[in-house]
């Protein structure tokens, strides 16, 4: 079967479409035939070596997917051969076959494509786990997303939306904002052009924003911290502007205010029933059409390195699929 391989850390250049060995479904896995499988801004870090998650070479990118149960291993129940099932798997999807612990499959019910399915785990699922147990987010409060277009970006602004926020989204330019009005949100801020710290200002007044997700880190952070108001919650995401933001903790203790981190691999392996009732949630919202679960383009396996310039270029709109047999 054909493989999207890393042979060896490095940039997009170095990864290969090979020929691999089939995948055997071992005690508690299920082989799963891809349809599709999403790629994250992560992605572009992994296959350099330079993400928290760091596997041998060679391995296959892509964390997330959608396809049908090909195989089913010893003492796997709740799933036949056939099944349409959505997943997660942290790297190793961008291949026509892959065995997971089944686990970590979600049935995808009728009347949701498996290609929206395929981009619902991760980026929905870190966003939902964020606004839900970390900020502990309720109707009615504000929360502003940077980023607001990228993967995780726009599932913040249609969750936010969902979960009765009024979202301010924020982006680097006038069509990514337009792009996310399309979807939820009810203000925008372009900080590419505007200054971003007044206009926050403008928009919430004295009682200040109730929750930032800061998926972008660097530069923006500080003066997205500032507009919070008492009691406000900063969720750390990523760091997708390549820098880690160093804050002033006065800023903390004046404004009573909490930074909260977000980590979802590690919440699903720690608390999966929490996880489970989060994606059964997701589920719900996918079918109901609140979530749109965007997909920026559906690349063909062999147009791989399209698809990871796209993200490295900042061009994406929501969720960027590799398309493979099963679809
Ligand atoms: N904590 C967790 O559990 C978790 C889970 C999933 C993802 N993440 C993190 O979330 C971040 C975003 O992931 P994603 O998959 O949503 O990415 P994405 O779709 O590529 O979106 C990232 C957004 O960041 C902004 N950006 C600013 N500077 C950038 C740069 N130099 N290169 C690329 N984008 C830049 C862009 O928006 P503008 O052009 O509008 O600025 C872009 O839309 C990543 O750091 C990822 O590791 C964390």
């Amino acid at each position: 079967m054909k493989a999207l391989i890393c042979p060896s850390l490095g940039p997009v250049e170095n990864l290969k479409i090979m020929d691999v060995e089939e995948p055997v479904a071992g005690a508690g896995e299920a082989v799963v035939e891809i349809a599709y499988a999403a790629l994250n801004f992560f992605d572009t870090l992994i296959i350099e070596g330079k993400y928290q998650l760091k596997p041998e070479p060679p391995f296959s990118p892509a964390g997330e997917f959608s396809g049908r149960v090909a195989a089913l291993g010893a003492g796997v129940s709740g799933f036949a051969i056939g099944d349409r099932v959505m997943g997660s798997a942290g790297f190793g999807a961008a291949r026509e076959r892959i065995a997971v612990p089944a686990s970590r499959l979600a049935h995808v019910p009728d009347g949701l494509p498996l290609d929206k399915a395929a981009g619902l785990s991760i980026a929905y699922g870190t966003t939902i786990h964020a606004l839900k147990q970390r900020a502990e987010m309720k109707p009615g409060e504000t929360l502003v997303v940077l980023g607001a277009s990228g993967g995780v970006g726009l599932a913040a602004v249609e969750i936010g939306r969902a979960m009765g926020a009024r979202v301010i989204a924020c982006a680097s330019s006038d069509d990514k904002l337009a792009f996310a009005r399309r979807f939820g949100a009810a203000e925008t801020v372009n900080y590419a052009t505007q200054d971003f710290r007044a206009r926050l200002k403008a928009l919430t007044g004295a009682s200040g924003v109730d929750v930032v997700y800061d998926p972008v880190g660097g530069a923006l952070a500080e003066p997205a911290l500032r507009s919070l108001g008492w009691k406000g919650r900063f969720l750390v995401i990523g760091f997708a502007s390549g820098e880690i933001p160093r804050i002033p903790l006065n800023l903390v203790l004046l404004k009573g205010c909490d930074i909260r981190g977000v980590y979802w691999g590690d919440f699903v392996a720690r608390e999966p029933e929490a996880n489970r009732d989060n994606m059964s949630q997701l589920l719900d919202w996918a079918v109901s059409g609140e979530l749109s679960v965007h997909i920026h383009a559906k690349y063909a396996l062999e147009e791989y390195e399209k698809a990871f310039e796209a993200i490295a270029k900042r061009q994406t709109l929501g969720k960027t699929l590799l398309r493979f047999t099963g679809a």
